[in-house]
Order: structure tokens, then C-alpha cells, then sequence
């Protein structure tokens, strides 16, 4: 009987239309999904349905799966991740030889990943956890994937891969090799945080086309989709036009019925935590993760907004043009923010990751593909040890041009009492980063005083720390300084 060539436990929405992309470029797919008692088969459901008379093969047992497979076996998991990820690990191992795969395709803690990849080495195999982004269609059509962990496994799996992530315009894959251990998820957590961002500065520009410009749904529509033709050109954008243009069977638009509930499954709250870690000041993508957690707060918000129906003062105006020059300077906030993360990261780990390259596999099938990207590549080839994108020559000049709309913007909006978190933390950790001369002195003379915690002094060498006497009755014992 002929082997397959990979694969697929996993059959819900992204693992089936990935199983069906590898097996339209010419693999055999064993494909499986955990049988529950009280229900159907998946897999059955799928052999019989959209695998029909292709080359797939349904098992419905581990050791059945792990028998169909042409040596080193390749297993990929696209399944919940957490404890499920670990229990088919430890499923699967039994019945698995040296050199054979295990990969991870799910949005995976990369801590666990960096874990599984010690354990899974451990027994003389190879283990992988990849991002894969681009939702349903991209999963069929062509994702964009980000694979780290055994850099022995790369070659083992870079065909297949790369067949199915989708293409540049040059040809080149939306797929390459990231880095060791968890790298791969790590970034694929930087994409999602990205993806909060990106998501919250359009919905601050839909609140403010809608609420201070008072455009309707069709003129929204409109605006964004002539943004979309420009350097703002990008899928969340374009997406962002058809959803508000898109009406129900009753004629009626659907986006005001929905509720503005923002739900999350948690990648970018692990951006932020990690953010923490690094002491990286993510500031755009934790308000984006913020937000959606205040929007969650309907009952507080439906009180505030009774208490302070008058909190509004003073409008002018600015016109479409300034909105989109500052939504496009907060984005490129968010991504000095999402890159020097990745930066401080890769040190901290030792990844070596290249971030040209990063920038070059999200520009096609992710969901924060957009045409920005290919200047970061550009910031990146051209200086590679880049330490923020606001000092590469493309992004100082639109800064510089787009400065004083993004200003007004901000200031107009919270005047009119329009929330605009993402966008006012952008421009707020660009003031902040372009100060030189910060108020921190006064929070470490502060917290010399209460607390006896020291300060260096710039009339001294950087890491000399002193202590002052502050109220002449306090001692000469100082609190060292370390990190919580
Ligand atoms: C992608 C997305 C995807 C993510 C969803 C949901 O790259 O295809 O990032 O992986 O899971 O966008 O994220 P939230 O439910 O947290 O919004």
C-alpha cells in the first residue's frame, strides 16, 4: 500500500483546509481527529465530503495514522492548543522512530513550544511549532507560515510547506525557515499582536469617520476603500470596506447590529506579557489588548455613558486626508513596537531571527499582509542591525510628513471625546522616545526619597547609583535596585 507523505490530526476548520492545499499540490494526507464516542466521525465525514475521491487516507486510531506514513514521518497537529497539544505528544510517541516530525501548527505558547521541543528532542525526534496564518481561505489557498524548533526538521518538511504558503509576486514562498526552539510561535504571537493593533487603529479611524465626520455606512465604505488603493493598501483595511458595505437578506447593514463586545483567545495578551518580560514597551499593541477588554465592560460603559453624556467640548475639523496620514503614522508605531520586541527576544533566546525576512513572509497570505511590509524589508536589508524602524530614512521621512495631522487627529479626538487609545499611545510613546531630556529624573528622585532606592546622576558615570538624605532625618541604608 502506498505510504502518505504527511500528516493532519485535526480536522477542524484550518486543519482541513490545510490537509486539502497539501493534497491539491500532490501529496498523500493520512488524515485523523481524536473519535469522540457520542458523535460521528469526523474523519469519515471529511473522506466522504470534501476529501472524496482524493488522495487521503482516513484513519481513526494513532497507531493506524502512525503506520500509514513513509519514514521520517511527518505528523502535524492543528488542534486546540494547551494540554490537548501535549496529550497527543505523548500519544504519539510510543509508536514514533528517530528523525521522524511532529509539528505544531496551532497559535501555541512559545514557552511551551521551547519545552516540547527539549522533550521531543529529548527521545531522538524532531519537533517543530509553526505559525500559519490567513484564516480558512488562506489555510486552502495559501497561508503564510512561520516555522521554528529542530532546525533538523527543516529540510524534512521545507517542500511541503513551502508548496502550500503562498507566493510573492517574484515567486519566492511566504515560508521560511525562523529560528530554533519556540521562534517560530513567538513570532507568529508578534503577528497576532500586530493583528490587535492594526485592528484597533482602523476601528479608532471607523469611529472617528463615523462619529466626529458623521459619514455613512456606503461613505465609510468609500473612504477605506480609496485608503486601500494607497500605501495603507493592506487585507484588514480592504476587509474593513466590504464589512461595512455588506447588508443583511433585509436590506438593512449588518455592522450596526452587531455587538461591540471584542472577544480574544489570548495571543495578544501573550505579546504583552512577553513585552513585559523583555521590559519592551509594547504600549500600541496593550492598549489594542485593552480595548477589547473594556469593550467587554458593557454594563460600566452603558452607566459612564449615561454619567458623562456632556464630557464633549470643543470640535474642529480635519479632514479625511489627516486621518489617514495618522492612522498610517500609529501604524508605524505599532510595527517599530512589534519588531524591536521581536529584536530584544531574539537576543534574549538566541534565535538570530532576521527580521527582513519576517517582514518579507507577512507581506502575503497573513491577515497583516499589506504592502507597508515591503519597507521594512527594505529598513531591514539595508541596515540589519536596525534598533528601531523610526530610524530608518523611508519611516523618518513619512513621520516627519504625516506629523502634524496625526497631531491634530489626536488632539481633535479627544477633544470630542472619541476614545482613541492605540492611536494617542502611539504618538505618545513617539514623543516619549524622542525626548531627551524625560521627567523620569523626578520618579527616581522620588523613589530615592521614599524608599531610599538610588539614582545615577548624569554629572557621573552611567552605574554609579547614589543616595541623598532627602529630610535630614533619614539613614544611610539604600534598597538596591532589581528587576521583579
Ligand atoms: C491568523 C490569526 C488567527 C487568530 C485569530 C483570532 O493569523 O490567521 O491571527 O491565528 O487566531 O485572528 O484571534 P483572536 O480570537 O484572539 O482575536
Amino acid at each position: 500500500m502506498k505510504q502518505s507523505d504527511i500528516a493532519m490530526v485535526g480536522l477542524a476548520v484550518m486543519g482541513k483546509n490545510l490537509a486539502l492545499n497539501m493534497e491539491s499540490k500532490g501529496y498523500t494526507v493520512t488524515v485523523y481527529n481524536r473519535p469522540h464516542p457520542d458523535r460521528p466521525s469526523v474523519v469519515e465525514h471529511f473522506i466522504n465530503g470534501r476529501g472524496k475521491g482524493k488522495n487521503f487516507l482516513g484513519t481513526e486510531s494513532i497507531p493506524e495514522l502512525v503506520n500509514s506514513l513513509s519514514r521520517p514521518r511527518k505528523i502535524m497537529m492543528m488542534i486546540k492548543a494547551g494540554q490537548p497539544v501535549d496529550d497527543v505528544i505523548e500519544e504519539l510517541l510510543p509508536y514514533l522512530s528517530p528523525e521522524d516530525v511532529i509539528i505544531d501548527g496551532g497559535n501555541s505558547d512559545f514557552h511551551d513550544t521551547e519545552r516540547r521541543v527539549r522533550e521531543v528532542e529529548s527521545k531522538g525526534l524532531y519537533y517543530i511549532g509553526t505559525g500559519v496564518s490567513g484564516g480558512e481561505l488562506g489555510a486552502l489557498h495559501g497561508p503564510s507560515i512561520m516555522p521554528g524548533g529542530s532546525p533538523e526538521a527543516w529540510s524534512l518538511v521545507r517542500n511541503v510547506f513551502q508548496a502550500i504558503a503562498v507566493r510573492l509576486e517574484d515567486g519566492s514562498p511566504c515560508c521560511e525557515w525562523i529560528g530554533r526552539g519556540g521562534a517560530g510561535h513567538f513570532v507568529k504571537t508578534v503577528h497576532n499582536g500586530i493583528e490587535y493593533g492594526d485592528m484597533q487603529l482602523i476601528a479608532e479611524s471607523y469611529a472617528l469617520l463615523k462619529n466626529w465626520m458623521g459619514l455613512n455606512n456606503e461613505e465609510m465604505a468609500a473612504v477605506f476603500a480609496e485608503w486601500n488603493k494607497g500605501e495603507l493598501n493592506s487585507y484588514l483595511i480592504d476587509i474593513a470596506s466590504q464589512i461595512l458595505r455588506f447588508k443583511e437578506e433585509d436590506g438593512n447593514y449588518l455592522l450596526g447590529k452587531i455587538r461591540d463586545v471584542a472577544g480574544q483567545k489570548g495571543t495578544g495578551k501573550w505579546a504583552v506579557a512577553t513585552a513585559l518580560d523583555e521590559d519592551d514597551p509594547l504600549t500600541l499593541i496593550t492598549e489594542a489588548v485593552y480595548a477589547r477588554m473594556l469593550s467587554a465592560l458593557y454594563q460600566e460603559r452603558k452607566l459612564a455613558s449615561d454619567l458623562y453624556e456632556n464630557a464633549i467640548t470643543l470640535r474642529n475639523e480635519f479632514d479625511k486626508d489627516e486621518l489617514r496620514q495618522a492612522l498610517y503614522a500609529a501604524k508605524i508605531i505599532l510595527y517599530t513596537q512589534g519588531f524591536s520586541l521581536m529584536q530584544r527576544a531574539s537576543k534574549r533566546y538566541g534565535w538570530d531571527l532576521d527580521l527582513g525576512t519576517i517582514a518579507k513572509i507577512w507581506r502575503n497570505g497573513c491577515i497583516i499582509r499589506s504592502i507597508f511590509l515591503q519597507r521594512i524589508t527594505a529598513a531591514f536589508r539595508e541596515h540589519p542591525e536596525l534598533e528601531n524602524l523610526l530610524f530608518d530614512d523611508f519611516f523618518f521621512r513619512k513621520i516627519q510628513s504625516s506629523l502634524a495631522a496625526w497631531r491634530k487627529v489626536v488632539s481633535e479626538a479627544i477633544r470630542g471625546g472619541v476614545a482613541i487609545p492605540a492611536m494617542s499611545s502611539g504618538i505618545s510613546y513617539f514623543d516619549g522616545l524622542r525626548t531627551l531630556s524625560s521627567p523620569a529624573n523626578l520618579i527616581q528622585a522620588q523613589r530615592d526619597y521614599f524608599g531610599a532606592h538610588t539614582y545615577e546622576r548624569i554629572d557621573r558615570e552611567p552605574g554609579v547609583f547614589f543616595h541623598t538624605d532627602w529630610t535630614g532625618v533619614g539613614g544611610d541604608t539604600t534598597s538596591g535596585t532589581y528587576s521583579v
